[in-house]
């Protein structure tokens, strides 16, 4: 093909998923489907492979993060990043219209635009001649860190501003931030992962904007909203309203939820209404940010030392309040972790009535000093549960003592196990009725003993009937005892029987990964089972046993022999095989083959030969480990069709890439 063909072809591929990308992320509305989407993606990875000269800054293909950095260098900002000072009630706002009034020298009415002040961090764009160039944090006002990296894998962000005629540079001002959904969701995984948790939407967003990797921060639910336009060489907006526009033309992400408003009464309006349902948006917002429309007031107006006089923003009534510990009560989680819970006299917290607050843990509370009586200030974040910030010493009732966890669960009488070194006291009981729904639902997963038909609902009959009180109870189960239950049928019965029966004949990796384990996932389980190939002999092994198994370290060891300390779980193991479960044990590892042992493989994209999961027990068949996402651990991806990111960045740290029949090959 020749050059300038290749190029409009490459130039139209990129154009078109800037298109898509923009629909899909920012407007909510994509055109096209998810392969459809894929397909051009792989076609413009290809055209640059082949033509690298293509590979521009501004590609769709550079989202997903860069060589980890050093350190952050620094960027001086072309204008002082300014802040802004509160209104912490209307009265207070509406002192801010008269002051603007007097110094402007007029009664006219002023025009405001309302906009939400989301809680994430502030970020600065600059753009040159239309391209993303230099993105920072705040950092002092002044000079920032210089994080533009990160901010490429912001699919929010455009590399390029759509349109013709962009000036030479472009400021943009805005936040970054992380949705509640999303933030719970990387919270669960972070716990799964054993890493700490975040403790709320904003310190998650800072830490991952703040990455030296950053593909790490590509794999973040990150959004991003401008709300200044500070700057446009060569072009002067008349007002706010008027640069938000522009903005959105080159089709940068703009708040939806900003309003005009004729007057300060009308933007004291949207204040209120906002304080009101804040819990709607699917963001936290601290306040709302009110500011001067006209761009001639803003500059009669001018700016104080850190923040201009022609924008102010009007706070939210603290989501705190002070109230009276009642008791403190240990809850047991689906995991057997005992978090220790206030039971609060009931107390208004921003429009929401409060009963109870987290103490998190032992040293939580041994930190704040919290005893039952106490009278304690609490506070609410969006919807993160309550917690106690401190306790009002001055109002301790004297015979007040402290508190300590009990010993024993409270659930099942079983002990509670805190490990050296950790904060969160355990139960390990796995029939703890607590703990009971949650582990059976994992032990009948897919990934599990993959009992089908066997859901969330049946699972909860089943209990609560009192059918069942651990995993091993399963097998004991009748058809007349299911027919039982409300809405079961006899088809249906029938085949949760069957199901069952099916399930016993499994391997003994699937059964240790079933048992739920903490830090025991799919594939230290099928380590486990391939070292030891006897149950019995896992069972019985000590921690330093473990520790010399490779890919097993401290925390696991101490995971797995507290497991099996547990009487209860060592008997409800032996009814599971007292009722007929069987385990088969996998090939020795030393048939396994060489190019596979100890290598990482990652599958991506649609599979046409055989399914993902089958993909990975080859893998793991043969002693090679299979995981889920691509990093410079990974030897091997074998890309479907439609792969997407994860071969973007396999092909980035060059990494092998098998098709299906090469992979097969290296199989046999
Ligand atoms: S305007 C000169 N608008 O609030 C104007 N700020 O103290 C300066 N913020 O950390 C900011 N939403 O990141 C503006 N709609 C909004 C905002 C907003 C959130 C943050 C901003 C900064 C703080 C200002």
């Amino acid at each position: 093909m020749a050059v300038s063909s290749i190029h409009q072809k490459w130039e139209n591929l990129r154009r078109q998923i800037e298109q898509h990308n923009y629909r899909y992320h920012v407007l909510d509305d994509p055109e096209i489907s998810d392969v459809e989407y894929d397909k051009l993606f792989r076609q413009l990875i290809e055209l640059e492979e082949t033509h690298p000269a293509l590979k521009t800054p501004d590609s769709p293909s550079r989202r997903v993060g860069a060589p980890p950095l050093a350190k952050f260098g620094s960027v001086t900002h072309r204008s002082l990043m300014l802040s802004l000072d509160n209104a912490m009630n209307r009265d207070e706002l509406i002192a801010f219209d008269g002051r603007l009034k007097r110094a402007l020298d007029s009664q006219d009415e002023i025009t405001y635009i309302a906009e939400p002040k989301l809680d994430g961090l502030a970020i600065s764009l600059v753009y040159e001649n239309g391209l993303l160039s230099t993105g920072a944090t705040r950092g002092d006002g002044r000079t920032g860190e210089d994080i533009t990296q990160n901010l490429r894998t912001i699919h929010t962000i455009p590399l390029r501003l759509q349109g013709q005629a962009v000036p030479p540079i472009v400021e943009i001002r805005g936040e970054v931030f992380i949705e509640k959904e999303q933030f719970k969701k990387l919270n669960r995984k972070r716990e799964e992962a054993a890493e700490p948790a975040f403790a709320n939407p904003r310190n998650a967003a800072a830490g991952s904007l703040r990455q030296l990797d950053s593909s790490v921060t590509a794999e973040r639910p990150l959004k991003f909203f401008a709300y200044e336009l500070t700057s446009a060489e060569g072009i002067n907006y008349t007002s706010h309203g008027e640069s938000l526009e522009q903005l959105q033309k080159w089709q940068v992400p703009v708040n939806p939820n900003i309003s005009n408003c004729t007057n300060i009464e009308e933007a004291i309006a949207y204040y209120e209404e906002w304080e009101e349902n804040r819990n709607t948006l699917p963001y936290e917002i601290d306040g709302v940010v009110i500011k001067v429309n006209s761009t001639s007031e803003r500059e009669q107006l001018g700016i104080k030392s850190r923040s201009p006089r022609w924008a102010i923003s009007g706070k939210f009534k603290a989501q705190q309040a002070t109230t009276v510990v009642e008791d403190i009560v240990p809850s047991i989680g689906r995991t057997g972790a005992v978090t220790p819970v206030a039971h609060l006299q009931p107390v208004n917290v921003g429009g929401v009535i409060v009963s109870r607050a987290t103490l998190h843990n032992q040293d939580e509370i041994d930190r704040k000093d919290i005893r039952t009586g106490d009278t304690v200030l609490i506070q609410r974040a969006g919807d993160v549960i309550p917690e106690v910030v401190k306790v009002i010493t001055e109002k301790r009732p004297d015979e007040a003592v402290k508190y300590i966890l009990p010993e024993e669960c409270p659930s099942c009488g079983a002990e509670v196990i805190r490990p050296e070194e950790e904060a969160v006291a355990r139960c390990h009981n796995i029939s703890c009725p607590a703990q009971v729904k949650g582990r059976i639902e994992h032990f009948a997963s897919k990934r599990a003993l993959d009992i089908d038909g066997l859901g969330s609902k049946v699972v909860s009959q089943l209990i609560e009937s009192g059918l069942v009180y651990s995993f091993a109870d399963l097998f004991y189960l009748s058809k007349e005892q299911l027919l039982g239950l409300e809405r079961m049928g006899d088809l249906s019965a029938q085949n949760l029987i069957d199901a069952i029966d099916t399930s016993k004949e499994t391997t003994l990796a699937r059964f240790i990964y079933g048992l739920g384990i903490r830090n025991v996932g799919e594939h230290v389980a099928d380590v486990l089972a391939r070292k030891y190939r006897s149950l019995e002999v896992l069972m019985d092994s000590t921690a330093e046993e473990l520790e010399a198994v490779d890919e097993v370290g401290p925390i696991v060891a101490e995971s797995i022999v507290s497991f099996f300390g547990s009487k209860e779980n060592r008997d409800t193991i032996r009814r599971c095989l007292s009722g007929g479960v069987f385990l088969s044990v996998p090939e020795t590892p030393e048939k396994t083959d060489l190019a596979v042992r100890g290598k990482t493989f990652v599958f991506t994209g649609k599979l046409e030969q055989f399914t993902r999961q089958d993909g990975e027990e080859m893998v793991r068949n043969l002693g090679g480990r299979a995981a889920k996402s691509v990093s410079s651990k990974t030897d091997f991806i074998i890309a479907g069709t439609g792969a997407g990111s994860k071969l973007i960045k396999a092909r980035k740290l060059n990494i092998t890439v098998l098709n299906e029949d090469e992979f097969l090959a290296l199989m046999s």
